[in-house]
């Protein structure tokens, strides 16, 4: 598929906004959807929807069918086997399924919990709940305004840590983590590395078994699909050894009156009627992606991004944060001197350039930068340098209509 093509993919950037159409930039909050994503989850509520694992007759077995189909693509797609694929609400819901149910099994008191201080609030909060309850202390890798470097990996995961949460990408600066090294010295003093990869599954390609993450979790929403559907990677070794995380119906072998016992992994995860629809969605999300190609992929991301990041460090009055010489994957924050980010964004929304502004679900990161809050744009595959053109334009405009001048 060629740039226009993909872009055509994608009927909801032909809507216009003021008679202009969307230089749409928030893809690290969601993405948006191609045809063949919607066509795929309308087919499956036009001819194949029931509840999937409930029913004996055809339709039923057809519903089942496709639920657990897009379970072995999104295996294939993480190199993972189907039973390790637990289908979730999201990447918030799959990190609290860890930790609740692996960290409140596995974490005593005195014991550590390392996460980066480029931590999401989904990747921080939880982990700061398990402390809590269970008198653990919680840690962070430092960056400087950077990466995490290998001293500040080998300063805090040390003997005594438990568990290891970390993001591969962060979702304010874009800056790839150096997730392998951490997992590797997680696994080297006995802890478990838990992997938030919701803002690189959308980016680039992702092999469990090579990184040998313990968990790795992403969301739906964020690469090309439904809402409402999340995916959580485990080892199978550890899923089976923990506790389910809701109870209720499907994740059963037996009930009685007293007691039960849990169905095998991952339907022991799966508790209650699962979003089919959105499973679909995301199993046509990835035969889309596919059909395009990490190769490509990469190479139209990576071209926009450094595209975009120098037109903007030539933008007068721009602050462009973050220090990396690693590569760098979808998002770029900024602000613009003087000027508080919704302001910022509002300026932008006026001519149809749809930016985040605040604190990104990232304070503890953006209280280390020295900030309160800022603007990102983050970058999908659909966007051109023509979106890049127009949120350089309009960002010219800010300070002038707030009176600046320049
Ligand atoms: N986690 C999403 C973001 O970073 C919502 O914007």
């Amino acid at each position: 598929m060629t740039s226009e093509e993909i872009r055509a993919s994608f009927p909801i950037l032909a809507r216009e906004f003021n008679g202009k159409t969307p230089a749409y930039l928030d893809n690290g909050a969601t993405s948006q959807r191609p045809k063949a994503v919607i066509d795929a989850v309308d087919s499956f509520y036009l001819n194949q929807n029931a509840n999937p694992h409930r029913g004996t007759y055809e339709l039923a077995m057809e519903a089942t069918d496709a639920y657990e189909g897009a379970r072995q693509t999104v295996a294939k797609f993480i190199g993972a086997n189907f039973k390790e694929v637990i289908f979730t609400r999201n990447t918030t819901e799959s990190l609290n399924l860890v930790a609740y149910s692996y960290g409140l099994s596995n974490v005593n008191a005195g014991d550590k919990i390392v996460i980066s201080i480029m931590e999401h609030h989904s990747n921080l909060i939880p982990w700061q709940q398990v402390a809590k309850a269970k008198g653990a202390t919680l840690e962070y890798m430092y960056t400087n305004g950077g990466n995490i470097t290998d001293e500040e990996i080998e300063k805090k995961i040390v003997p005594g840590v438990k568990i290891v949460a970390c993001t591969q990408v962060s979702n304010v600066l874009g800056i790839a983590t150096p997730i392998e090294k951490i997992i590797k010295r997680a696994h080297e003093v006995g802890a478990i590395c838990v992997v938030d990869a919701a803002q690189s599954a959308p980016h680039m390609k992702i092999d469990v078994k090579a990184m040998d993450c313990d968990f790795l979790a992403f969301s739906g929403h964020k690469l090309f699909s439904p809402l409402g559907i999340g995916v959580l990677y485990g080892k199978k070794e550890l899923l089976e050894g923990m506790p389910p995380f809701l109870f209720g119906g499907d994740m059963i072998d037996s009930v009685r009156e007293q007691d039960a016992t849990w169905a095998e992994v991952p339907h022991k995860f799966e508790a209650g009627t699962q979003n089919a629809g959105g499973a679909v969605g995301l199993a046509a999300a990835i035969e889309w992606m596919n059909s395009i190609g990490w190769e490509e992929l990469d190479r139209i991301e990576s071209e926009l991004y450094d595209y975009a990041w120098k037109k903007l460090s030539e933008v007068p009055h721009i602050i462009l944060y973050g220090k990396s010489d690693e590569k760098r994957y979808g998002s770029i924050a900024f602000n613009v001197e003087d000027v508080h980010p919704h302001d910022t964004a509002s300026i932008l929304d006026a001519d149809a350039v749809c930016v985040r502004a605040g604190h990104h679900c990232a304070q503890p990161l953006l209280t280390h930068m020295g900030i309160s809050s800022c603007c990102r744009a983050s970058i999908g595959v659909y966007n051109t340098k023509e979106d890049i053109d127009r949120l350089c334009e309009s960002l010219l405009k800010v300070r002038k209509w707030l009176g600046y001048g320049a």
